[in-house]
């Protein structure tokens, strides 16, 4: 099924490897990004590249209003500390505009929504796996800016006849297999992109953040996702809602966890390198373990994971990164 789609934050790391994959399923495809984070060049071709910003509603209506029949939801602020700091900042990019954007769906009538939320609105939980019904309570102004946005499209849904899939990623990783795009953020706070820069000379150490947590190794554990199967998760999220399917929200994970040491052996084995650490005290914030539980977007989607494999999302982090700088 295609049809014409509006990607915000098609310039970006998760938006662009699924305007893409929307471009190769036959979708036209408008993204609207203003390169705060994103890049030209990771948006692909054949899409029409708008360059704005969510808050122009005078452009959010022009596009809207040309044909669009679903929106794909990716653009907005998404480091956790920075959003302690910067909490107003945050409930403006990602929950202010997403309002705006919602109002204008109601207004030109576009009845379809894929939202990028995650699972940082699961908080602290102690539930391992963790499912969809657990309880919501973000310890960060992040989580709370997308759990908000959450409820906007629950209640808008209600009202409005909306119909919505909200995606709770876990820990979105790896990059396109061909290095065509992968992640590109500056001071990045991410594991494996932290590791890649350790491995391509950028920085000079990585710090594993506590030691001490009760898992196998002592070290934290989480749900790594590659990105291109999570990009394929919103085609068919896209597949089910253009099919009738009703509102969702559903986990987007394997459902296994790896730990900081598990990520680090990996990365050392495709790079044949060793990788200098240094133990350092947990980081403010962080859980001991984040797991999803995922077999819902499988039986509701029929999403197949392909790239379920540490080494391949390693391995292509590791490619995108030597390249990126020019090494590769
Ligand atoms: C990530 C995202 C968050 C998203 C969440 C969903 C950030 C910073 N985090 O959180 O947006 O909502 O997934 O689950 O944007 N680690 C180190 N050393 C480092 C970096 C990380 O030991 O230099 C450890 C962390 O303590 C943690 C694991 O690696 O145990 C993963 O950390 P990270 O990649 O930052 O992701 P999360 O904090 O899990």
């Amino acid at each position: 099924m295609y049809g014409k789609v509006l990607v915000t934050g098609g310039a970006g790391y998760i938006g662009s490897h699924t305007a893409q994959q929307l471009l190769d399923a036959g979708n036209d495809v408008v993204i609207l990004d203003n390169l705060s984070n994103g890049h030209r060049a990771m948006a692909p071709e054949g899409a029409r590249f708008v360059r704005g910003d969510l808050a122009d509603r005078a452009l959010l209506a022009e596009i809207l209003g040309s044909g669009i029949d679903a929106v794909l939801h990716f653009a907005g602020s998404i480091v956790v500390p920075e959003s302690v700091a910067d909490p107003l900042g945050y409930y403006r990019n990602n929950t202010l505009n997403t309002h705006g954007l919602l109002q204008a769906c109601v207004e030109q009538g576009v009845g379809q929504f894929i939202f990028s939320s995650t699972a940082a609105v699961y908080g602290d939980t102690a539930l391992v796996p963790v499912p969809e019904n657990a309880p919501t309570l973000p310890i960060s102004p992040y989580g709370a800016s997308k759990l908000m946005t959450e409820w906007m499209l629950r209640d808008t849904a209600a009202a409005h006849g909306l119909r919505y899939v909200a995606l709770r990623y876990f820990n979105v990783a790896g990059a396109d297999l061909r290095a065509r795009r992968g992640q590109s953020s500056k001071n990045a706070t991410h594991l494996i992109k932290v590791a890649v820069e350790v491995l391509t000379g950028q920085r000079e150490k990585l710090a594993i953040f506590g030691g001490d947590y009760p898992t196998d190794d002592g070290t934290g554990v989480r749900d790594y996702i590659h990105v291109v199967d999570l990009a394929n998760a919103h085609v068919k999220a896209l597949d089910y809602l253009r099919g009738d399917g009703d509102c969702q929200v559903l986990n987007c994970g394997y459902g296994k966890g790896s730990s900081v040491k598990q990520v680090i052996a990996a990365l050392e084995r495709v790079s044949n390198r060793k990788i200098p650490v240094e133990m350092a005290p947990r980081r403010a914030g962080d859980v001991a373990e984040l797991v999803a539980e995922a077999g819902r977007i499988r039986g509701l989607l029929g999403w197949q994971p392909e790239h379920d494999d540490l080494e391949l999302i390693v391995r292509t982090a590791l490619d995108w990164e030597r390249k990126r700088i020019g090494l590769g």
